[in-house]
């Protein structure tokens, strides 16, 4: 056990030659970019600047090795094509150095746990050293991520590092977007994706290697892909097996996996300086813009990285920075803002990894996204407010909400060190060592123990597993929410009293969405509309991004989105308007600027539909329209949404009627003004912030809507 982490452990203590090679170079990259020529723009505006400046008391330095920093020079070479630029920095990564050993290591066994530092090149690079190694003469290489954007973002990387075109040789396969062909090789795909393919080829037989990248994450499919590998290596003894992680919980995964043997990559990680604030923030966001103010002003070139909770609190924090940049009007440098997160169109993500310009700084504003799964060149110091949003369930009231919740203490270092990478860093925290030290959880709880099952029970029903009490998970859900996935299924009638799964729970596994929308689908055959309800239910897998309202427009926007809710239809219906509408300007841009509707939306729309109509096909669906009957289209909703009931109380609120909750409806939908409110609704979602709301509502009738199954 852990022959291969002593080795490297040994060779990481004594100093030897290409390990200060590659620091040489390393420092010699980080004083490149950090040089002491552009000192010029730290300017003393400052004082007049912010009066509401932020304390930070005296910082403590956490991780790094020690030692000097000296600023070097190298020349920079310009007469290289991009290509070989690219293989150079390669060749700059940790890992490099390890590459002979490690495909050792991967020959000798089948399951390997590898381990390093973020930004060590274990993403990007492991796939290509096996590839030329020759695994992939057996079988693709799949690699694993639990983010959309990371599967996207690494394989556009390594595709430019192996000189080919993206979807190719490398491609990624996210949910809804398939971006590989016969050719690809390497295939970056989420976690999700990997569990889903499972159902179609049980072996994964066109694999050769999987690795289950990001594996500290322990996401759900993360966790259910980790057990049926555990069970596919018993009987398939080729596939190599190898789980990465940012050296998080390496132990457990390799117990889990019967003792694997764990690859530790040392990383190089300069020293970070940690400041915390003097006194509790309240207004975390308002100290973030500030804070990074100050960094801009006073404190040396390098670039900044904030860790936000979502898509909304970044744009507003975009908003305000800007703003405030513009009040200073031209007296302080350059500052590039980059959001990202996980909706943000492709042509946005490629300029976060562009190099900064000289006497600029960049500022990225970020979600979690940026802890480990991306890493941005260049980072030297961190904003660290000290939040996430995390999903949480309460199976007692089967209630799914996204709360904004304190990060971990293994979080925090993890944030910390991103300002480490390249040289030494800083990392602001915006909360007290206090609530470091006494309030925080020292680890993340794994996403199985607090999240609705009902999918994946879907799944590994679908492939046979039976006995979900005796699954070996590496953290076992609560029974209770087994219990209730198990309980909603058997409601929706994907399985029958023994807990087999019928034809319907067949067909439904078929569909890579909620048990709820499937059944809804499988439910459309009947009542001849499947060509609407493939549209709706494309509509609803957008989220709530669909609609949008300019500040200095709402009037126009709010009465542009009316005008498809005419007759009080419902939200359902209402998308389907608009999304028909769309389809009879032929998909016009134009249409949807002239009615506040986002253009990206709708082709994610479109795209989606697209695969479900595909879907319908397998499971044998017949594509049917039948747009006029309103109460044909709400049957086959009611059929998948009825556990999603509310019934109005005196007060005007609504009770949920399956655990009592009282809910009201989003002021966003068409129906949140209808008076006399309706009786009964269904919701598509219940979104618990201060009250409980109901997102995406229509009318039930219970005298129009009685449903068999
Ligand atoms: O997986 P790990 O965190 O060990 O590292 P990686 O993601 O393979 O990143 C290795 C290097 O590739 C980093 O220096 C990144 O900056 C770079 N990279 C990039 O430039 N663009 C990407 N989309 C992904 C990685
Ligand atoms: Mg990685």
């Amino acid at each position: 056990l852990q022959r291969y982490s002593q080795e490297n452990l040994a060779e990481n203590t004594k100093p030897f030659k290409e390990q200060d090679a590659w620091e040489e170079h390393q420092m010699g990259k980080a004083a490149l970019k950090y040089g002491s020529e552009n000192k010029k723009q730290i300017s003393n505006n400052y004082q007049f600047v912010f009066e509401d400046q932020i304390d930070f008391i005296d910082p403590s330095v956490i991780d790094g090795d020690k030692f000097d920093h000296q600023e070097m020079v190298i020349e920079k070479k310009t007469s290289k094509s991009v290509l070989e630029i690219l293989q150079d920095e390669r060749k700059t990564l940790p890992i490099y150095l390890y590459r002979d050993e490690l495909l050792r290591a991967v020959e000798n066994h089948q399951v390997l746990v590898i381990v390093g530092e973020t930004g060590s090149g274990k993403t990007t690079q492991v796939p290509q050293y096996l590839h030329e190694a020759g695994y992939t003469k057996r079988g693709k290489v799949g690699c694993t991520q639990p983010r959309r954007v990371a599967a996207m973002s690494v394989a556009a990387r390594v595709s430019q590092e192996m000189g080919v075109k993206i979807g190719r040789e490398v491609g990624y396969s996210i949910r809804f977007e398939d971006n590989t062909s016969e050719k690809t090789v390497v295939e970056y795909m989420t976690d999700g994706m990997l569990l889903r393919n499972i159902i179609s080829q049980p072996n994964l037989s066109s694999y050769s290697v999987i690795m289950v990248d990001e594996a500290h994450e322990r996401t759900l499919s993360t966790d259910i892909l980790l057990g049926l590998l555990k069970d596919l290596i018993k009987y398939r003894p080729d596939p190599k097996v190898l789980i990465s992680s940012a050296t998080l919980d390496a132990e457990k995964l390799s117990n889990y996996f019967d003792l694997a043997p764990i690859f530790k990559i040392p990383g190089r990680r300069y020293p970070v300086e940690v400041h915390y604030t003097t006194v509790p923030e309240s207004e975390y966001i308002d100290a973030a813009i500030v804070t990074v103010l100050q960094i801009h002003v006073t404190q040396a070139p390098g670039d900044i990285l904030v860790f936000l909770t979502g898509q909304e609190e970044i744009e507003t924090t975009k908003e305000i920075l800007n703003h405030r940049i513009r009040g200073l009007g031209g007296k302080i440098a350059e500052l590039i803002i980059c959001p990202l997160y996980a909706n943000l169109p492709i042509e946005l993500q490629t300029k976060i990894f562009e190099p900064t310009p000289e006497g600029a700084r960049k500022v990225v504003l970020a979600t979690n996204i940026a802890e480990t799964s991306l890493t941005i060149d260049g980072i030297k110091y961190v904003v660290d407010p000290g939040f996430v949003k995390v999903k949480s369930y309460n199976p007692s009231t089967e209630v799914e909400s996204l709360l904004v919740s304190p990060i971990s203490k293994a979080l925090a270092n993890q944030r910390a060190g991103r300002s480490g990478r390249t040289g030494p860093g800083k990392c602001f925290r915006l909360y007290t060592l206090d609530s470091y030290q006494m309030e925080m959880d020292d680890n993340t709880v794994p996403e199985i123990q607090r999240t609705n099952l009902a999918n994946v029970v879907l799944i590994l029903k679908s492939l046979g597993i039976d006995d979900l009490v005796n699954f070996d998970f590496i953290d076992p859900p609560a029974a209770e929410s087994l219990i209730k996935a198990l309980e909603l299924l058997f409601a929706l009638g994907a399985l029958n009293k023994f807990g087999e799964l019928t034809k319907v729970g067949r067909r439904m596994a078929e569909f890579p969405l909620d048990p709820m929308l499937s059944k809804m689908i499988i439910a459309s055959d009947k009542y001849r509309c499947s060509d609407e309800i493939i549209t709706i239910a494309a509509m609803l897998s957008v989220g709530n991004s669909i609609f949008y309202r300019p500040k200095e427009k709402q009037v126009h926007a709010d009465n542009a989105r009316m005008n498809f809710h005419s007759g009080n239809v419902g939200d359902h219906i209402a998308l389907l308007r608009v999304y028909n509408s769309w389809r009879e300007c032929n998909y016009s841009k134009q249409w949807c600027y002239d009615n506040y509707v986002q253009v990206r939306s709708m082709k994610r729309a479109r795209d989606i539909r697209d695969q479900l109509e595909r879907l319908l096909k397998r499971v044998e669906i017949e594509i049917a329209s039948n747009v006029n009957d309103l109460n044909a289209i709400n049957k086959a909703i009611t059929s998948g949404f009825f556990p999603h009931s509310a019934r109005l109380q005196k007060d005007g609120s609504y009770l949920t009627i399956k655990h009592p909750q009282t809910a009201r409806i989003h002021p966003s939908s068409g129906l949140a003004q209808v008076l006399p409110r309706p009786r009964w609704v269904i919701y598509h979602e219940l979104v618990l912030t201060t009250k409980g709301y109901m997102r995406q509502v229509t009318e039930l009738k219970p005298e129009l809507h009685i449903i068999t199954s």
